[in-house]
């Protein structure tokens, strides 16, 4: 009895699971959505950290380490989102993110490289290094941009 309970256990969570991952797959516009979410947020721990490369800030070494965690999270984020199942859903994304998926990826990977140099160019107390890697980021994030997303 006790094992027929166990395996009636074990049942649920297998179908929970299941449950949980055919909940994963979004509906087209959500996924829109969140990435944009995502890269909003992107857009709003990285201005700062630019503003400060170009000399329109005072450079803040604890908000650039900060941000920079942030981004490190946040660089892994949008990416799901831009599912084949969103090729026809409105959005600023070109089509060429859904025909050349390689070459999307290897930007997504590039922008990952940049953040990790950032993260750790922030550690390193260097404030012209620190710049220096912020600019990196941006180049990472215009890069995509000019390739990938409509020009507004
Ligand atoms: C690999 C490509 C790629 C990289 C790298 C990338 N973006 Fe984007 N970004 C896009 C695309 C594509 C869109 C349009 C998405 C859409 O409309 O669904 C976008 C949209 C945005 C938006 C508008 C979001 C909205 O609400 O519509 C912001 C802000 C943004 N990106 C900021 C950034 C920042 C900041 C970085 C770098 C830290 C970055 N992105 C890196 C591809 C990229």
């Amino acid at each position: 009895m006790k094992v027929k309970n166990v395996l009636i256990a074990l049942t649920a969570v297998a179908f929970g699971a299941g449950a949980s991952l055919a909940l994963a797959q979004a509906k087209p516009e959500v996924l829109v959505k969140q990435r944009q979410a995502a890269m909003t947020l992107q857009g709003k721990y990285f201005g700062p950290l630019a503003a400060m490369a170009q000399g329109k800030a005072p450079f803040n070494a604890a908000v650039v380490a900060r941000n920079a965690g942030f981004l490190e999270a946040l660089s892994h984020m949008p990416w799901d989102g831009f599912d084949a199942s969103t090729k026809d859903a409105k959005s600023e994304a070109l089509p060429l993110v859904f025909s050349d998926t390689a070459k999307f990826k290897q930007a997504s990977e590039n922008l990952q490289a940049a953040v990790v140099k950032l993260v750790a160019a922030s550690k390193g107390g260097d404030e012209a290094a620190t710049k220096a890697a912020i600019g990196g980021v941006g180049k990472t994030c215009g890069g995509c941009h000019d390739d990938f997303r409509h020009k507004s």
